[in-house]
């Protein structure tokens, strides 16, 4: 499956509907089932000063269901709204550890009217698997899904 069949993919889940919910969870499904480097796909939702784990896909779960905001490569891309790509995470020193197999790992800051509200976080079991068109993709999709990620934000 090319990246060109996962934005196809993306685009079809969004025009089907749903809450928001299923279509987050719809995205990170046909993320990781469609991209055969995605080993485990996550979205963080920004919640005050944390993130926490939303809709994900992969063989296990994560401890870090929690992450606050400046701790971890999470915490570093929704801090600075940059995507992180790390090609070695065992040589990166903020990188928080979820599965002995990652080698390295995406994450890419969702916008919704100019905010952080969210992130993509990919893990892959393959070194170095993120090149420039994961980014693009990942950061046009992130963009798409931007309005759907208001529910999982702190309104108070
Ligand atoms: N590795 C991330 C934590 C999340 S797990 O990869 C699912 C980090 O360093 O922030």
């Amino acid at each position: 499956m090319t990246l060109t069949g996962l934005q196809e993919g993306v685009d079809r889940i969004l025009e089907g509907g749903g809450s928001d919910e299923e279509i987050l969870q719809g995205v990170v499904e046909a993320l990781e089932q469609l991209v055969e480097h995605y080993s485990w796909v996550g979205i963080y939702l920004v919640d005050g000063d944390d993130l926490v784990l939303g809709p994900w896909r992969g063989p296990h779960a994560t401890e870090h269901v929690r992450i606050p905001i400046g701790q971890g490569v999470c915490g570093a891309a929704a801090d600075s709204g940059e995507t992180e790509v790390v090609d070695d995470v065992n040589a990166d020193p903020r990188y928080l550890a979820c599965f002995p197999s990652t080698r390295s790992e995406i994450v890419v800051p969702i916008f919704d009217e100019g905010r952080v509200v969210g992130e993509i976080d990919i893990d892959s079991d393959r070194a170095a698997a993120f090149g420039e068109n994961d980014r693009a993709v990942l950061e046009r999709i992130a963009l798409q899904i931007g309005p759907h990620c208001r529910f999982g934000v702190a309104t108070d």
